[in-house]
């Protein structure tokens, strides 16, 4: 499940509209999530599921900090740490491979963590908000941005779309809320972003005429987002049902680990 969801986000269909940056919001709502996790120049910070490196190398440039990206895409971080050599960045914005359900570092080293569109994609997110609070320094900040959903998915529909993209696997506000506190992480601050949503399906339709067509360039590869278990199935009927029943939205959280 897991590289089929790696896979989706190494397609150049998604990082060529998207200017390689795969959130709702661009490098704006970057700014309002590193600001969230109070993010000062000097800081150590990691981003979980860095992808190819932008918010990484936006983050160490404008706030003047060290920011290390782990993701589990091979190709994503070496992109990634191709693009800091070209800016060059190289001696801010470092990338490694590693999931985030374990990662590769001691216990209370960063002063900030964030994580974009990516912790809904996560199978295990109580293992994962372990893995945040673990790393974090105490008074540090965890923020992040994603997809929200606005009811909770009961149908079959959990059965029927794979589990393995964004807006199967996103919690509701208090769900988040809930494995992060469960963890040890003192809630912060929400802010409501759904618009941002909304706006990154535009640019997918102005660029492919349809969010049909631009699915329908995944048909028959072993990638997440397009297909349905159930053969036959049709997945945009599947996608217009998963919407009216969930009614996604986009959000930023942020949470303290105590003192
Ligand atoms: C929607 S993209 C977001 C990338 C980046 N945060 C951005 O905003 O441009 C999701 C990213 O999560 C990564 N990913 C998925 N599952 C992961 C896991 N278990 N551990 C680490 N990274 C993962 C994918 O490889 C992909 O780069």
């Amino acid at each position: 499940m897991k590289s089929s969801i790696v896979k989706a986000y190494e397609a150049n269909e998604f990082n060529q509209v998207l200017d390689e940056i795969l959130h709702p919001g661009g490098l704006e709502l970057t700014k309002k999530t590193a600001e969230s996790a109070g993010i000062q120049n000097g800081d150590l910070v990691l981003d979980i599921a860095s992808g190819r490196g932008s918010s990484a190398c936006f983050i160490s440039d404008v706030f003047d900090c060290r920011v290390i990206g782990t993701d589990l895409s091979l190709e994503s971080s070496s992109l990634a740490r191709k693009k800091a050599q070209k800016l060059p960045l190289s001696n801010k914005a470092e990338f490694c491979l590693a999931d985030a359900e374990s990662l590769p570092f001691a216990d209370s080293v960063f002063d900030a963590v964030i994580t974009e569109c990516a912790f809904s994609l996560f199978p295990d997110k109580t293992t994962v908000a372990r893995e945040i609070i673990r790393v974090l320094k105490p008074g540090g900040k965890f923020s992040m941005s994603d997809v929200i959903l606005n009811h909770p998915l009961i149908s079959d529909l959990k059965d029927e779309v794979l589990f393995n993209c964004c807006f199967t696997g996103a919690l509701t506000k208090d769900g988040y809320i809930e494995v992060f506190s469960k963890a040890g992480l003192e809630y912060d601050l929400f802010e409501d972003h759904s618009i941002e949503l909304k706006k990154i399906a535009l640019r997918l339709i102005s660029g492919y005429g349809s969010l049909n067509d631009f699915w329908k360039q995944f048909a028959g590869r072993s990638i997440s987002c397009c297909s349905t278990v159930k053969n036959g199935t049709d997945p945009q009927i599947e996608w217009k049902r998963l919407f009216a029943e969930s009614k996604p939205g986009y959000a930023v959280f942020s949470f303290r680990k105590p003192l």
